[in-house]
């Protein structure tokens, strides 16, 4: 294994409630109704719709949504005005899963933390409520608003808190009206006054101006769809003070044409861990990546994997697998030094618009000498609809037409460190000066 790891995108724990079991609701609502009559047994708005949505679609759909990576919730899904005259469309993205967004396969069920699903109950509440005719009911039957509506706006957009140190570029970055893809480094100056001495890393959250498409800094990536980064308690992340340079490799992407021209910027928010908290475990990862491979033009399924061993025993925190627009599905394997194998993610029909992490929620130990397998798929063929050159034999590239291989985890040391928050940190817990090799 690399010495110290790469800290880049490690999004730890989920910042916001995990769907709960299906409603009362239930399947059976009647669809067929008389115009301006509620047909009976019709689920209502305030009573059946609103717990669905507050538990599983509006820490992204509301006023100051999260922000993941520049990629925002179109609009809020809160008051009745908000969602009945969306209803139909609601109920066709539910129907054929695309909301919520989640891509892990149905087996994983309950194996991820972060998991977004939607119960069947929930799925056909939902569409009896749009078939029906969008009743309003009666309000009093509302539960009170989830705390993090609020949140997010009193801080101006942080659901993480107001930040204790914000990142952001010297100028904003200007796109001119050609350009679509841009890949540029860009260096952000931490003086000496914004971090005098080391510190360990609460949370990372980032709040993008528009055409940021992702970001990978090893002050923890960025990519759309992804939410802020947590390090629990216990756990923990070193950023070294200043004065150093730190680079984000940006990818800009707008669509070109005239009057597109803009100027954008990033706001990498940080917060610290308060001082005196024990630090029992420093929390690592690697950027795993398939290398040696060519996808024929046309390959409607080419695959190529690659094994790593552990070399110290470590839990397993998260997966993040990193394709381009002709990524089909990916798969990370175990196999124990006793010999036992074990599927630890499979995600089927991956997505390159939504670059989820997967957060164990009961996080597997990994004992040294297992060896892990990581597998990922690509359809070039022109039966890819986002597929943009179904006739180019493709290699690995930054560019969304080229292809990457990557497979981020993170996971953290089994070896108890327990450092104090504000005594001297040694120089071999890593951090994030560590160069990465995101590109
Ligand atoms: C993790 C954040 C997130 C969650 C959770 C989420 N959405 Fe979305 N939703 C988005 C984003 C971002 C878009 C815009 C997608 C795009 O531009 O491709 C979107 C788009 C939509 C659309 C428009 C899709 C279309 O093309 O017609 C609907 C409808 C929708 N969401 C409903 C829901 C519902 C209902 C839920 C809960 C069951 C939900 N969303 C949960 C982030 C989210």
């Amino acid at each position: 294994m690399r010495a110290a790891s790469i800290l880049v995108l490690a999004f730890l724990v989920p910042s916001v409630a995990t769907p709960v079991a299906a409603q009362a609701g239930s399947a059976s609502f009647a669809a067929a109704h008389e115009p301006g009559a509620v047909p009976q047994g019709t689920p209502t708005f305030y009573a059946n719709v609103v717990p669905i949505l507050q538990q599983n679609c509006q820490s992204c759909h509301q006023e100051a949504g999260m922000n993941m990576g520049g990629m925002l919730a179109p609009w809020p899904l809160v008051s009745y005005e908000d969602v009945a005259p969306r209803a139909r469309r609601i109920a066709n993205a539910v129907r054929a899963g695309i909301m919520p967004p989640w891509s892990a396969a149905a087996i994983h069920k309950g194996t991820f933390a972060n998991e977004r699903v939607l119960a069947e109950a929930d799925k056909a509440t939902l569409i009896a409520w749009a078939d029906g005719g969008t009743p309003a009911g009666d309000p009093a039957d509302a539960p009170p608003p989830p705390a993090f509506l609020s949140t997010a706006v009193a801080t101006g957009g942080w659901s993480m808190g107001e930040p204790d140190l914000i990142l952001e570029f010297a100028e904003p970055y200007c796109l001119s009206d050609d350009a679509d893809d841009v890949y540029v480094n860009l260096p952000v100056e931490i003086t000496a006054d914004m971090i005098p001495e080391d510190r360990w890393i609460e949370s990372v959250e980032y709040r993008n101006g528009p055409a940021v498409h992702h970001i990978i800094s090893a002050v923890g990536g960025l990519v759309p769809g992804a939410e802020p980064s947590y390090y629990p308690d216990g756990y923990g992340r070193v950023m070294r003070a200043g004065p150093r340079r730190v680079m984000f490799n940006m990818h800009f992407n707008k669509q070109p044409g005239p009057g597109t021209a803009m100027c954008t910027n990033i706001q990498a928010g940080i917060r610290f861990k308060d001082e005196g908290e024990v630090i029992k475990y420093v929390t690592g990862g690697n950027q795993l990546r398939i290398r040696g491979w060519e996808i024929p033009a046309g390959e409607s399924s080419y695959s190529a994997s690659m094994e790593y061993t552990f070399e110290e025993d470590v839990e397993l925190m998260s997966f993040m697998p990193h394709m381009h627009l002709r990524g089909k599905a990916a798969m990370y394997e175990v196999t124990y030094p006793d010999g036992r194998h074990e599927t630890l993610l499979h995600v089927p029909n991956y997505d390159f618009n939504w670059q989820h992490t997967y957060e164990f929620a009961d996080r597997p130990i990994i004992p040294a000498g297992s060896v892990l397998r990581f597998t990922l798929w690509w359809d070039n063929s022109a039966e890819n609809h986002y597929n943009p050159d179904p006739t180019a034999d493709i290699t690995w590239g930054l560019p969304t037409h080229a292809e990457m291989s990557q497979g981020y985890m993170n996971f953290r040391r089994l070896r108890e460190v327990n450092f104090v928050v504000g005594d001297p940190i040694p120089a071999d817990v890593g951090g994030d000066q560590e160069a990465n090799e995101a590109n």
